[in-house]
């Protein structure tokens, strides 16, 4: 299958662009490389993967990752309300009209089948267990995006082609473009360095899922096409509270001790437990790894200096994300494709659903 992957060069992008070419299938990564600094994207990919460096909020070049492709998936983007806070015109050109776009590129392609990926944090704050069906609650920029970028991208599909919205947890383990931003990845790679654990409050929940049983999840789903569908990405056993994963942490770590303090203000309001149960009932057959095997292969790559400074830029899409705004890197286009996504952007609602 000739799969495109956009934003393949990212620290999901990578580890699939790997799971998928050893498959045998052809993929062709694209990707403006927003963070990395001068690395050889090559680095990051198999041997076997075509690498082609675009914008993806330019219709030209989506328009040429779409023609002969198989499908396109959509993984690049802003990822998280941090880096989204940053600058709210770059995280909707990003978040929403790029995703936007590559659909308009498949639709008028043909592409048989798009994958677009989302995250569980278009739930927001839930009492009890969300599904697929629960009404969606985005607590910020970055879930506002993914819930109304899913639902324009709907709406653009034909009823030809298949459409999959993969509903991420929050993903945890090693990539060839490592990312130490996200919760467990970054208390792990703090735990290593400083021996300490800082724990406030901690009772938010927070579904898990390690980034290779993503990748497994993608192949599942590129293998199947089937309508209009969304999943969940994760497994039932993987719904975590923050203060639990801080205890897989300490157990891990050699040496590593919590610190526990007060609740904070700013503290990241998600908490939300997930059902994986149609993901589960669609492909029994997938691998769930467990919390304690992504902890622990960070946790090595640390200690072996296979990573650099844990508080490096390169390892954190908000701090990353500043160095390439003053660089020039990556801003807000406000071309007149952004310019008219932005409009219709801020003119929808997102509550009904
Ligand atoms: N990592 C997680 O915990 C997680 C959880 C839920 C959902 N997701 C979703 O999965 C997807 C991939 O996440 P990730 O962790 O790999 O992020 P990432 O930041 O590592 O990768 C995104 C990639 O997209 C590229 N990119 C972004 N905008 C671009 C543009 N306009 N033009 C060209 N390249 C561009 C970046 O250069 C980067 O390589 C995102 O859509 C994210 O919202 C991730």
């Amino acid at each position: 299958m000739r799969i495109a992957l956009l934003g393949g060069a990212g620290y999901l992008g990578a580890v699939a662009s790997h799971y998928l070419a050893a498959l045998g299938h052809h993929v062709t990564a694209v990707d403006g490389l927003i963070y990395l600094r001068d690395d050889d994207p090559h680095r990051l990919l198999p041997t076997a993967a075509q690498f082609v460096h675009a914008d993806l909020r330019d219709p030209a070049a989506l328009r040429r990752a779409c023609v002969d492709a198989d499908a396109v998936v959509h993984l690049g983007g802003l990822v998280g309300e941090p880096a989204c806070a940053v600058d709210e015109q770059l995280a909707v050109e990003l978040n929403y009209a790029s995703p936007v776009l590559a659909a308009e590129a498949a639709a008028s392609t043909d592409v048989p089948h798009y994958v677009f990926f989302s995250s569980c944090s278009v739930y927001g704050s839930h009492e009890g267990t969300v599904d697929e069906d629960t009404t969606t609650n985005p607590l910020g920029i970055y879930a506002r995006t993914k819930v109304l970028a899913e639902r324009r991208i709907a709406a653009i599909m034909t009823d030809d082609q298949s459409l999959t919205v993969l509903r991420l947890a929050t993903v945890h383990g090693r990539s060839p473009r490592q990312r130490l931003d996200s919760v467990v990845n970054r208390m792990t790679a703090r735990a290593v360095a400083t021996g300490r654990i800082p724990l406030n409050g901690g009772a938010q929940r927070r579904p898990l899922v390690h980034v290779s049983d993503v990748a497994g999840v993608l192949a599942a789903v590129l293998r199947t096409p089937q309508g209009h569908r969304t999943f969940n990405v994760g497994a039932d056993r993987e719904n975590f509270t923050i203060a639990e994963i801080a205890e897989t942490v300490e157990a891990a770590v050699p040496g590593a001790r919590i610190d526990r303090g007060p609740e904070r203000d700013e503290a990241d309001a998600r908490d939300y437990r997930t059902s994986f149960a149609r993901l589960a009932d669609a492909f029994p057959d997938l691998s769930s790894t467990p919390l304690e095997d992504g902890v622990r292969a960070i946790a090595q790559a640390v200690a072996a200096k296979e990573l650099g400074d844990p508080d490096l830029p390169e390892y954190d899409n908000h701090k990353g994300l500043i160095v390439s705004l003053s660089r020039g890197r990556i801003q807000a286009l406000g071309s007149p494709d952004c310019q008219r996504l932005h409009t219709e952007y801020a003119t929808a609602t997102w509550s009904a659903r």
